[in-house]
């Protein structure tokens, strides 16, 4: 397998956007070009991850659409579909594609369009990612399904809804920092205990918001890196893994069994271990699911994320910054988008980019994006350039 490095990354702000889709998907794209000081011609193959655009603007077929609006007319152009995980698993196909060696220059977009569709339509699009038949048909929703997750962790380890806001208030405070999120509001435990119930116990304030955005990255082959602006991202290590769509057949909802496959995977791929991060960007599209998932990926024991949560383990400064750049729940989560965002924002953080959110001397970024309640995840380790 050849190197893997990325040299162009760029966003459009995460939220409610007067862009269209594919004006969102190129701004992005030409962002990330711009980035790495690349032209058009030099990308060889485009892969984009987008959810469910058919349904929200009535567009599918979009690869071929964002490749021939960036006058990438004759390259190979795919979409990759994988729920609320398509951003991160588009990243792997372009990486898989760059280490097989069929191509030295690949762009990465992801994006969605949201916020055209009314909000219980919006909801009923996003549960098409679980398991219809058994489980979305008969009423759960996304918000129900990790409303059921909290319940089961905060009975399981006896914590009450003070881990939740813990969650909710840090990100929102990350977010201030972050000129691309949706959210620049600081938020505090008394705004939770106001705010509207969704599917008990999870409130307005445990939700990750419907968003429109997109993001973007330019991956190359590691020795091809430095005819390039920027200094090379290295792609240490990636993992993906599956499991079921529908809730009733996880024996235990308080771990996503794929979420540790593949987070064990990426780890073993780079060599490190949850010890050697210095940073992780993870799929908190529900307060509970960032405590898990810091479970999942190693970083504390079962039942320990809840109190590392609350004592501030997770925050910029803590042992293991979690979300700096506000995560879903603040940053916004335009779903196909976010797996690219996520690695973005890794990408600002390895180069000293990342502003007012930056974290002192990262080395090692990890990414980690899930699709539906856990039927996909993708994990990735980032380096700094050498
Ligand atoms: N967090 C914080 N604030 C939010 C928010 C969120 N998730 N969603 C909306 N708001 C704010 C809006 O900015 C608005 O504030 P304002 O009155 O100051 O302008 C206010 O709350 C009402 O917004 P509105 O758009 O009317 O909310 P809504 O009730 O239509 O939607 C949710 C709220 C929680 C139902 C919606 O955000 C949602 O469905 N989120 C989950 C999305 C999801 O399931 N994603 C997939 C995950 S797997």
């Amino acid at each position: 397998m050849r190197e893997v490095a990325i040299v162009g990354a760029a966003e459009t702000r995460f939220g409610k956007s007067e862009l269209s889709y594919r004006e969102l998907a190129v701004e992005a794209a030409r962002g990330a070009l711009e980035d790495a000081g690349a032209e058009p011609g030099q990308v060889e193959a485009l892969f984009l991850g987008s959810y469910s655009p058919g349904t929200f603007v009535h567009q599918e077929h979009v690869a071929p659409l964002i490749a021939s609006e960036l006058g990438l007319s004759h390259i190979p152009s795919t979409r990759v579909e994988n729920a609320c995980a398509s951003g991160a698993t588009a990243f792997v196909s372009g990486m898989m594609a760059i280490a097989a060696g069929l191509y030295d220059v690949v762009l990465v977009v992801g994006a969605e369009k949201m916020t055209s569709t009314p909000v219980a339509e919006t909801t009923r699009i996003l549960a098409e990612a679980a398991d219809w038949e058994n489980e979305s048909k008969v009423g759960l929703t996304f918000p129900g399904a990790f409303a059921l997750m909290a319940r089961a962790y905060l009975h399981k380890y006896g914590y009450g809804r003070e881990i939740l806001d813990a969650v909710a208030i840090k990100n929102h405070a990350n977010a201030l920092a972050n000129p691309y999120a949706q959210f620049h509001k600081a938020i505090t435990a008394e705004d939770i205990a106001k705010s509207p119930m969704v599917a008990d116990p999870l409130t307005l304030y445990d939700c990750s918001p419907i968003s429109d955005g997109a993001a973007a990255i330019l991956l190359v082959a590691a020795d091809a890196a430095r005819n390039f602006a920027k200094p090379a991202v290295r792609v240490l290590g990636f993992g993906q893994a599956s499991d079921s769509l529908a809730l009733f057949r996880r024996p235990d909802l308080t771990t996503l069994p794929a979420a540790r496959q593949a987070a064990q995977r990426a780890y073993r791929m780079a060599g490190v271990s949850p010890r050697d991060i210095s940073l992780a960007e993870v799929h908190d599209c529900f307060t509970i699911a960032e405590i898990i998932a810091t479970e999942d990926l190693g970083f504390f024991e079962p039942g320990q994320g809840g109190e590392a949560a609350r004592a501030g383990a997770t925050s910029r400064d803590g042992q293991i910054p979690v979300n700096p750049s506000g995560g879903l729940k603040a940053k916004g989560h335009p779903v196909g988008a976010t797996g690219v965002g996520q690695l973005v924002e890794a990408i600002f953080q390895l180069r000293g980019e990342a502003g007012g959110r930056q974290i002192d001397g990262a080395e090692l970024a990890l990414t980690h994006n899930v699709g539906g309640s856990g039927a996909t995840c993708v994990v990735t380790i980032l380096g700094r350039a050498a």
